[in-house]
Formats: C-alpha cells, sequence, structure tokens
C-alpha cells in the first residue's frame, strides 16, 4: 500500500495529494500530520473502507472513528465499509485467512458497522450491502448483497 502512495500519490497543478505512515490506532497522529496538508476549515471526507476490521476490539475501533470524526468541520463526510458475518463461508474463509498469521481481520455485524456512524447524518439508503447502495438502475432488478456493510453520513 505504501509503495503505491510513494509511486502514485505525487502531487498535480491541479491540486496537493499527501499520504501518511501512521498507524490507525493512533488517530491523533493522524490528524495532527493530516492537517499539515488538509485545511481543516473546510469540509473533509474521511474514507475509512476495509480497514477497521483490523481493529480487534469494536469499541476501540468506534473511538477511533470517533477522534477522526471529532477532528473534521461541520459540512465534511465520513464514508465507512468492513466485511460482516453475514454468511457461514464468509465467516469460514476469514478465518482461515486469520489462522494463516495475517494481521487479523474482524467480521462485524450490520449493527456493528452502523454504530460507526454514530451521532452523524446517515445519507439515503442508510448502512447497506456495498452492493446495494444506490446501485444503478438495472433490468434484473437489485444486485446480489455482498457480505460487506457500509453507508455514507454527513456531519452537521
Ligand atoms: C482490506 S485492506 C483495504 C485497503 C483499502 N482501504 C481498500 O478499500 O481497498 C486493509 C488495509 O489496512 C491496512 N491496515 C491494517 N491495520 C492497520 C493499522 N492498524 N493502521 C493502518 N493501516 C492498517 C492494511 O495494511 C491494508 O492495507
Amino acid at each position: 500500500m505504501l509503495a503505491h502512495a510513494r509511486a502514485l500519490l505525487t502531487s498535480t497543478q491541479e491540486g496537493v495529494t499527501n499520504y501518511v505512515d501512521a498507524d490507525l490506532r493512533e488517530p491523533s497522529t493522524i490528524v495532527r500530520e493530516a492537517g499539515k496538508t488538509l485545511d481543516f476549515e473546510k469540509p473533509v471526507a474521511l474514507m475509512l473502507m476495509g480497514i477497521l476490521g483490523h481493529i480487534e476490539d469494536h469499541d476501540e475501533a468506534r473511538s477511533i472513528v470517533r477522534q477522526l470524526v471529532d477532528a473534521l468541520p461541520s459540512g465534511s463526510y465520513l464514508v465507512q465499509y468492513d466485511s460482516t458475518d453475514t454468511s457461514e463461508e464468509y465467516v469460514r474463509a476469514i478465518q482461515q485467512y486469520n489462522d494463516g498469521g495475517s494481521i487479523p481481520y474482524i467480521l462485524r455485524s450490520p449493527e456493528q458497522i452502523a454504530r460507526y456512524f454514530d451521532g452523524l447524518e446517515l445519507l439515503e439508503p442508510g448502512v447497506t450491502s456495498c452492493s446495494r447502495w444506490r446501485p444503478d438502475a438495472e433490468a434484473l432488478g437489485l444486485p446480489a448483497e455482498v457480505h460487506q456493510y457500509g453507508g455514507v453520513a454527513r456531519k452537521a
């Protein structure tokens, strides 16, 4: 991931791009370092995508989200998704992945994912399976659900 950042996240005339090499469990470091590039007087989009499952304790994960969101001004957005425990096969697959010595990934329930948005204004359709979040109109109806839930919310 960092190798890609070094190669691709380079500034252009259109705007400044930067990346921070930090542990998500240190949100104050992330906010401090991001503040060297971002203007926290203006709305910011915070995207936590497929990463909170690496924080084993759900309360700690929620606390991290809260600390990051607290640093943002009104009008900012949180975009968040993570994989869910909504399929027995997927639960088994992630168990195998974790048993293989990778950084552990904890599947959450859709209700636990929804808690990350506490205190924020969820945009329609709320927290859903990602494939069902504003899907393109399809002749064959709604796309199949995926075992990954998320949403988008605005900070008032
Ligand atoms: C499933 S990938 C998701 C990557 C990307 N956000 C996406 O949506 O494609 C999870 C990423 O989180 C990183 N990661 C895991 N634990 C982390 C931590 N404590 N702090 C920062 N990054 C972490 C992993 O190295 C990996 O790159």
